[in-house]
C-alpha cells in the first residue's frame, strides 16, 4: 500500500537503533526524506549512508543532537526548521528498584523521555499548525498505562506521554495536523537480542528457542509469545504518519503483542 508520504520530512529522534531506526527505515521506504538523529556522529552517518544506499531517491539527513541539552536542540533547529513529521522516539529505560530512584534520577528521566519531546514539539507544533500539515508521535510503552513495578522512573514518563499528546492534539482542532502516541511492548531491539543471548549464552540453541523459553519463563502475558519485531513498530508509525490516519487524533494505540490484559 502506498502511504502518500512520498517527498515529506520526518525527524525520528533517537534512530541510529532499534525501534527509531526501523521507524526511519519505514518512512524511507515510503519515500519520506528521513532526518537521522542519536548523539554520535559517525554512528548516525552510517545509518544515513545505509538509508541512501537502500533507497536512493530520497535524501536522508544527518541529524547528531544529545536532545535533552537545550543548546543542542536550538542548533538542530537552525538547522532544520521544517519538518512534516516528528517522530519522539528516543527514550531510555532500565530495571530499577524503586528505593534507589532518587531525585536525581527522577529528573534525568523526566528531562530524556518527557521534556526532549516537548521541547521539539514546542518548537515544530506551531509550525505545522500553520502549514496545515503535520504529524507527531510519541513513543511510550505498555508500561504507560500497566507499570510493571519493575521500573517506576520509566513507566511515569512514558504515562505522562499520553497526557502531554492529548493535550497537544486539543490544539490541532480543525488542522490536518495530528499527535498520537504508540505504545510496543516488548520489541526486540539490538539491546533486547543481546540481553536474551546472553541470559542462555550456556545453552546450545537457536535465538528463537531462547526467545520462546524467555518469554514462557518472564512474559507470559504476552498472547504473541515472541518479541514485537521494530520493523513491526516501523510499518504502524508509517501509517500513523500517513494521511489515510487522519482521524487518529491524541490516540494511545497499543501494540503490545496482547501483554496488557484489559479490553481498553
Ligand atoms: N525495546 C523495547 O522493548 C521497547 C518497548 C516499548 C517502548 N520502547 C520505547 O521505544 C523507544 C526506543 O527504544 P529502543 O529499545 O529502540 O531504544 P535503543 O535501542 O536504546 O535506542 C535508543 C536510541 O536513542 C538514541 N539516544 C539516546 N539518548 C539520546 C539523546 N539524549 N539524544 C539523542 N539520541 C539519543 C540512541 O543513540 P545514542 O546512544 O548513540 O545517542 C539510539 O539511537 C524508547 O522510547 C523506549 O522507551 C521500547
Amino acid at each position: 500500500m502506498d502511504m502518500g508520504l512520498n517527498n515529506k520530512t520526518a525527524l525520528v529522534t533517537g534512530s541510529t537503533k532499534g525501534i527509531g531506526k526501523a521507524i526511519a527505515m519505514e518512512l524511507a521506504k515510503e519515500g519520506v526524506n528521513v532526518l537521522i538523529n542519536g548523539r554520535n556522529y559517525e554512528e548516525v552517518e552510517l545509518i544515513v549512508n545505509e538509508i541512501k544506499s537502500k533507497f536512493p531517491s530520497t535524501s536522508p539527513q544527518n541529524a547528531t543532537a544529545d536532545l535533552v541539552n537545550v543548546k543542542q536542540r536550538e542548533t538542530l533547529f537552525e538547522k532544520y526548521p521544517n519538518i512534516d513529521i516528528l517522530v519522539n522516539n528516543m527514550g531510555i529505560y532500565e530495571i530499577m528498584d524503586y528505593n534507589d530512584v532518587d531525585d536525581i534520577v527522577w529528573e534525568k528521566y523526566f528531562e530524556t523521555n518527557v521534556l526532549a519531546a516537548n521541547g521539539l514539539c514546542k518548537f515544530y507544533l506551531n509550525k505545522m499548525l500553520k502549514n496545515n500539515y503535520g504529524r507527531i508521535i510519541f513513543i511510550a510503552s505498555e508500561e504507560a498505562i500497566m507499570p510493571s513495578g519493575q521500573m517506576p522512573q520509566y513507566c511515569m514518563t512514558k504515562s505522562m506521554l499520553l497526557s502531554l499528546s492529548k493535550s497537544l492534539s486539543k490544539l490541532t482542532i480543525g488542522k490536518e495536523v495530528t499527535v498520537n502516541t504508540i505504545m510496543p511492548g516488548p520489541t526486540l531491539s539490538e539491546n533486547v537480542y543481546q540481553i536474551i543471548d546472553s541470559i542462555y549464552s550456556d545453552e546450545n540453541m537457536a535465538f528463537e528457542e531462547k526467545e520462546k523459553k524467555f518469554m514462557a519463563t518472564n512474559l507470559p502475558q504476552s498472547e504473541i509469545q515472541r518479541f514485537i519485531r521494530p520493523s513491526e513498530v516501523g510499518r504502524l508509525a508509517a501509517f500513523v504518519c500517513s494521511p489515510y490516519a487522519s482521524a487518529f487524533k491524541g490516540s494511545p494505540i497499543r501494540m503490545d503483542g496482547g501483554m496488557v490484559p484489559t479490553i481498553y
